[in-house]
């Protein structure tokens, strides 16, 4: 790629990964297994910062499911038919990946570890994975442009004046981002129980036992004072301020809320590059959203943070992938929590996913190394269920690959 965004192609970062990935991951390890990272994660965390990436909507009923129903799927192992090298290369998107996988967006990274979303996409350029900015990020499109060259996504979240949407979509463009993901599973923001409990809300309600959990973990604290983090792509439009307290309050008062057709139709006017629609769990929905001229869609209930009670990615992607067949690239998103379930995604038809919480443990944990070693240790997995299934190639599955529970 790139002429169309005039940014270096992601190809230009890869680095071959050394064939042996278990001898790469023993030279450095952070991180024997995922768990570690998530307890290094809450160990540096104040308490409701930890809760804020880990939770979900209401009883979180959705979000236990989506790992539930991810772990029930079965790999069809098969040992004969051996598969000695493994090729994880593909493209998601139209841009090279190194393993079908790309970081999804997450508002606020910023506040996980300090200037968050430079070291997230550092690490997924130096791996070879594309990245994607949210709009609630606290570094703006243009310093990840400047810190990365790689090109990257940039999640549009929708205001309800225009010219907001205008100036961010016009931002995005120019910054060389080659995609636009348009998250629509925000209609509202549901009640996060964990959140209240912990008052993580805008307002933040500031309690003595908030603070001492805050005064517990003195290297957080000393990143937030050092970088004072903000919204920093809303930041210019708020009048009154550019703290964080009083962007959040803006954002929230100005959010658009539903995103309809006639929205889409707006975005697909005013945006050249791919257009990708995240959120989606139905078929019709997917046939609309192709209709009004997405090229991908992002199967996802959002980490189970929205519709508790929606349902698992897991379940409905088989019949998401029967309705849109060719007609655009299917990712999925929501539990993928190692390599094995990138396999069982694959072999539910999806292109590639996107990975949430995985990669922020690692960065609440270590910064930009915790990222890296969040995606060596999915691509070490995904190597070797790919050993044990006789998957030679990413791209060319053998039938049959996962076993639905009640076929099994
Ligand atoms: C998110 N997610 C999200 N999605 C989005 O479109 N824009 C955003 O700003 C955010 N912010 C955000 C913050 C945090 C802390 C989390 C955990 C998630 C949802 C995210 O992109 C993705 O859909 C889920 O995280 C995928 O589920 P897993 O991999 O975390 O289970």
């Amino acid at each position: 790629m790139d002429d169309i965004t005039g940014r270096q192609d992601i190809d230009a970062s890869f680095k071959p990964r050394p064939s042996d990935l278990d001898h790469e991951f023993k030279i450095a390890p952070l991180a024997w297994h995922l768990g570690n990272l998530k307890d290094a994660a809450r160990r540096r965390l104040p308490r409701g910062i930890f809760d804020f990436i880990e939770g979900g909507s209401y009883d979180e009923d959705t979000l236990r499911a989506n790992t539930a129903d991810l772990s029930a799927l079965r790999l069809r192992q098969r040992v004969l038919a051996s598969a000695p090298s493994r090729n994880q290369h593909t493209t998601i998107l139209g841009q090279r990946a190194s393993m079908p996988v790309a970081l999804a967006p997450i508002g606020l990274t910023g506040v996980i570890y300090p200037r968050g979303e430079i070291h997230a996409a550092k690490a997924a350029q130096a791996f070879g994975v594309p990245y994607s900015l949210s709009t609630l990020s606290t570094c703006s499109i243009e310093e990840v442009a400047a810190a990365v060259p790689a090109p990257f996504f940039f999640q549009f979240y929708m205001f309800k004046d225009r010219a907001v949407n205008a100036a961010l979509l016009q931002r995005a463009e120019q910054a060389g981002c080659s995609a636009l993901m348009v998250t629509v599973d925000t209609a509202v923001h549901p009640r996060r129980n964990r959140d209240l409990d912990n008052g993580m809300t805008v307002p933040l309600k500031i309690r003595p036992r908030n603070i001492m959990r805050i005064l517990m973990r003195p290297r957080w604290l000393a990143g937030w004072l050092r970088h004072r983090p903000t919204l920093a792509n809303l930041a210019m439009f708020v009048p009154g301020g550019t703290d964080l307290g009083t962007v959040s309050l803006w954002a929230e008062r100005n959010y658009k809320g539903a995103v309809g057709v006639a929205d889409l139709e707006w975005v697909r006017r005013n945006w050249p590059r791919k257009l990708v629609v995240k959120g989606i769990l139905d078929s019709e929905d997917a046939r609309l959203a192709i209709k009004l001229g997405a090229d991908a869609i992002v199967v996802s209930n959002h980490g189970g943070r929205q519709l508790d009670g929606a349902n698992t990615t897991a379940r409905a992607f088989p019949a998401i992938g029967d309705a849109v067949g060719d007609d655009a690239e299917l990712l999925f998103d929501s539990g993928v929590r190692s390599g094995l379930d990138v396999l069982k995604v694959l072999g539910l038809g999806a292109k590639g996913c996107l990975l949430g919480r995985p990669f922020v443990y690692g960065l609440a944990a270590y910064g930009e190394a915790g990222v890296t070693a969040a995606l060596r240790l999915v691509a070490q997995d995904l190597d070797q269920g790919m050993a044990l299934t006789g998957v030679d190639d990413v791209n060319n599955l053998p039938p049959g690959l996962v076993i639905e529970p009640t076929r099994a």
